[in-house]
């Protein structure tokens, strides 16, 4: 991706307390208009502390954040307005509520309910799943189902910007293989920019254009994702074991 223009979104020495723990500190990584960007590291290494700091839902103890060049607001409804969505680690689906009512809480920055409306049509079509279990309780879906809820969620609200923590967790290789294929799709499709945090570091280099590594709250290594996969070091700090998935 040309590093000419400017990045969409911009995270510039982005620190994270909790009380004694500095679960970031200082990290910083720029996602340029229509790439992929994944996110690899040890479970711990702050990856979720990342995404729910961009999203307001953590509070940062410094750096700054900007999308499209404008700081983000702090507040997570504001962010989920100024155009960046996340499909949360563990899919935080609303169990009790129905595929269609999931994706209607995902659509509050959506004035009309028209536009609510072609939005569901939109996702229905990107996920046709979806669409059969349309009135079914979210918490009675498949795990796999789970998950596409929970990216469809975050799609309503129209972002410029999806944010994907850990969408394979849980799910068996054959689903994770779909779920990714889908991914790609919406990146190709919609043009849709993404910034995704994965344990899984190999379909995480397979699927993104460029990758950062984030190591106990710090970024250590960048590069293209092609790059980094033929990477001795990453090779044999994060591939090694995930060969098969
Ligand atoms: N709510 C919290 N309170 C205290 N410590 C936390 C909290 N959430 C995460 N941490 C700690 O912050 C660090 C980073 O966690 P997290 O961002 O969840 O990592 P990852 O998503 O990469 O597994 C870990 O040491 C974790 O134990
Ligand atoms: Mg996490």
């Amino acid at each position: 991706m040309s590093e000419t223009r400017a990045p969409l979104l911009s995270v510039k020495n982005l620190s994270v307390n909790y009380g004694a723990i500095q679960a970031l500190k200082g990290a910083s990584l720029d996602v340029y208009p229509g790439e992929i960007v994944s996110v690899i590291g040890a479970n711990g290494a702050g990856k979720s502390t990342l995404m729910n700091a961009i999203m307001g839902d953590v509070k940062r103890a410094g750096g700054e954040i900007t999308i499209d060049g404008h700081k983000l607001p702090a507040r997570s409804y504001q962010v989920v307005s100024a155009g960046i969505s996340l499909s949360p680690e563990g899919r935080k689906l609303f169990a009790p509520l129905t595929v269609r009512e999931n994706l209607e809480m995902g659509a509050f920055p959506l004035k009309e309910r028209a536009e609510v409306e072609g939005q569901i049509k939109r996702v229905f079509a990107l996920f046709p799943r979806l669409e059969e279990r349309e009135r079914q309780y979210a918490g009675t879906l498949s795990g796999g189902e789970q998950q596409m809820l929970a990216i469809g969620r975050a799609l309503m609200a129209r972002p410029r910007v999806l944010l994907l923590d850990e969408p394979s967790l849980g799910l068996a290789p054959i689903i994770i293989t779909e779920i990714f294929k889908e991914l790609t799709e919406i990146n190709r499709n919609l043009g849709m920019t993404m910034l995704i945090v994965e344990q899984n570091a190999r379909k995480a280099l397979l699927l993104s254009n460029r990758a950062y590594v984030l190591q106990t709250g710090l970024i250590t290594t960048h590069g293209n994702s092609q790059d980094l996969i033929h990477d001795p070091q990453i090779e044999a700090a994060y591939l090694g074991g995930s060969k098969k998935t």
